[in-house]
């Protein structure tokens, strides 16, 4: 596997590769990589000739100076996982090669997706985002990017740049990833004690539970059951729950608002804030 730290030199790879005919698929991560990122990688090399993940813990994105700094890493880990899936480069830059003057966040129009939800708890979170990706795209010109759908908004707000910024970029969103107990995966669970690994089923099992009833039941009558379900366990914080729109990623009160239902869910548990999703027609 080759391993990068220059823009200039994965930028030439790239390049070179797709000079030579090759199909580039790019999987872009902060790290602490899991079954979830190996998962993109995977869906990247069966439909591209070569893979490149990129490793960087971007500093504009954390709302929070202390998630920035517990933001688990370790490279060499890192390195043996994407060998293992046989990747064919990692690109891990330092923060002044991506940030050379100043860590501060471009100015960008993310539209109405960004405004609810992550975008409304995590202020600046998606314009640090933007932000790094832009510059990825930039550094790595590669066919196909590969993001996961735990992070949907996400998924949604680099959509909308792509398309907004005209990125030649095909953006591909790929299912979540959960442990057998139904947690979605995400490197923030390394912070999780064995116990809060079990106890935080309780998120996808209310996810699942407003699935089941969601045409039995009112939107605000799921909403304050499941509420409930969490005020019921001290240990968790509900920051929010959602029924939105998928594709506008609009809370809705009335379910006949919306073809694309998809219930969305932030909580903390044990300082640790986690976030999952379900689709309420599948
Ligand atoms: O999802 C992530 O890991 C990050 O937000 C991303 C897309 C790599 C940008 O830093």
């Amino acid at each position: 596997m080759h391993s990068y730290s220059t823009i200039q030199a994965i930028y030439s790879y790239v390049t070179k590769n797709r000079e030579d005919g090759k199909r580039v698929g790019f999987v872009p991560t902060m790290g602490a990589l899991h079954k979830g990122h190996l998962s993109l990688v995977q869906r990247a090399k069966k439909e591209n000739d070569l893979v490149i993940c990129s490793i960087f813990v971007n500093p504009t994105q954390f709302n929070e100076k202390s998630d920035l700094e517990n933001y688990p890493s370790d490279f060499n880990r890192d390195k043996e996982l994407l060998l293992s899936v046989d990747c064919d480069a990692v690109f891990f830059p330092s923060v002044n090669e991506m940030y050379p003057d100043e860590i501060k966040t471009e100015g960008t129009e993310l539209g109405e997706i960004a405004v609810t939800m992550e975008g409304a708890n995590r202020p600046g979170h998606f314009e640090g985002v933007v932000t790094i990706v832009r510059k990825l795209f930039k550094a790595v010109p590669a066919d196909a990017s590969y993001f996961g759908e735990k992070d949907y908004q996400q998924l949604a707000v680099i959509k909308h740049l792509v398309k907004s910024e005209q990125i030649p970029v095909k953006i591909v969103g790929c299912p979540i990833i959960r442990e057998e107990n139904g947690l979605a995966m995400s490197s923030r669970n390394e912070r999780l004690s064995q116990m809060g690994k079990k106890k935080a089923s309780l998120i996808y099992d209310q996810l699942k539970w407003i699935r089941e009833h969601y045409f039995e039941l009112s939107v605000s009558e799921l909403i304050q059951a499941v509420e409930m379900s969490f005020d019921e366990h001290d240990e968790f914080n509900l920051e929010y729950l959602s029924i939105a729109d998928e594709n506008t990623l609009q809370p809705f009160e009335d379910r006949r608002t919306s073809n694309h239902p998809r219930a969305f869910i932030a909580v903390w548990l044990e300082g640790v804030r986690l976030i999952d999703n379900i689709g309420l027609q599948e």
